[in-house]
């Protein structure tokens, strides 16, 4: 069960934000939609405005804005009291390794995936009430080395570090903050990787013996709604006793 209160969700125009986004609609949560796509944040909206006859509040921002995330976290404060929920799903992955990788890419890496998480934790901490829960959608790649994802494992790696350091400072208000760290899960992040569809998926779930990639033991690749399944029960009081975790969500591929 969800603990009452407004959920905020980053990301939410596509793939595992917005999962995550009709799963809690889906449960009668109030949620805000945050990301940097109208289009999109509209389309997710009308999805979940479907599903339930909660609020569904979208607030366009570029995370890597700082004054431009004070004010979407604001305004989902200003509209629905104290936040229950706060889950970072916003995210870039831009292919490029040691030899590749241009100085630009590694900064937009960071500006999102890292910097962004930042914004949005510095930000949303005191408009959390206490006993809140976090959820930072980061990467097994924060932690399995991959090749040509240099910058997007570094940054996925600082970001798992920074929310857990985050976590231990909010433990004292009962605010816990966990980590999930997918694996290739079926979004327009993950299908821009493929030359081919069938190829690419292929790859991803038997593995690549070139790449050191050994596959998906469970034998398929995630859908954005597995991931949102982990992340909702992270938010929910079933998980009351867990915090600073990293959970991965990826069929076993970090074996
Ligand atoms: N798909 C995968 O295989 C996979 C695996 C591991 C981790 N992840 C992580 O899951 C999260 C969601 O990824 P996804 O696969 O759903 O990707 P996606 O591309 O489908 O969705 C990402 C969303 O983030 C938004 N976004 C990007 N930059 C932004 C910014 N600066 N400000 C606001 N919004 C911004 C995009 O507009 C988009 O709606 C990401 O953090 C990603 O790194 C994905």
């Amino acid at each position: 069960m969800l603990t009452p209160g407004g959920v905020v969700v980053t990301g939410a125009a596509s793939g595992i934000g917005r999962a995550v986004a009709l799963r809690l609609a889906a449960q009668g949560a109030p949620v805000a939609l945050v990301d940097r796509d109208a289009t999109g944040l509209s389309a997710t909206a009308a999805a979940a405005e479907r599903t339930t006859g909660a609020p569904v509040l979208t607030l366009v921002a570029d995370v890597t804005s700082d004054g431009e995330v004070a004010a979407a976290l604001g305004t989902a404060h200003d509209r629905f009291g104290p936040l229950a929920g706060l889950v970072t799903a916003a995210g870039v992955l831009e292919p490029g390794g040691l030899a590749d990788v241009s100085r630009a890419s590694w900064d937009r890496h960071l500006a999102v995936n890292t910097t962004g998480v930042l914004h949005c934790l510095q930000r949303g901490a005191p408009l959390l009430r206490d006993g809140a829960a976090v959820v930072v959608v980061s990467s097994n790649a924060a932690r399995v080395p991959r090749t040509g994802m240099l910058a997007y494992a570094a940054s996925k790696a600082a970001t798992s570090a920074l929310a857990r350091c985050a976590g231990l400072e909010l433990a004292g208000r009962g605010i816990r903050c966990n980590v999930v760290e997918p694996g290739s899960t079926d979004t327009p992040m993950q299908r821009a990787l493929w030359p081919d569809p069938l190829v690419g998926a292929h790859v991803a779930v038997e593995g690549d013996p070139g790449s050191f990639r050994v596959g998906i033991p469970l034998g398929r690749l995630a859908e954005p709604e597995d991931v949102a399944a982990t992340v909702c029960f992270l938010l929910s009081d079933d998980a009351r006793h867990v915090t600073l975790q990293q959970l991965y969500v990826d069929g076993g591929a970090s074996l």
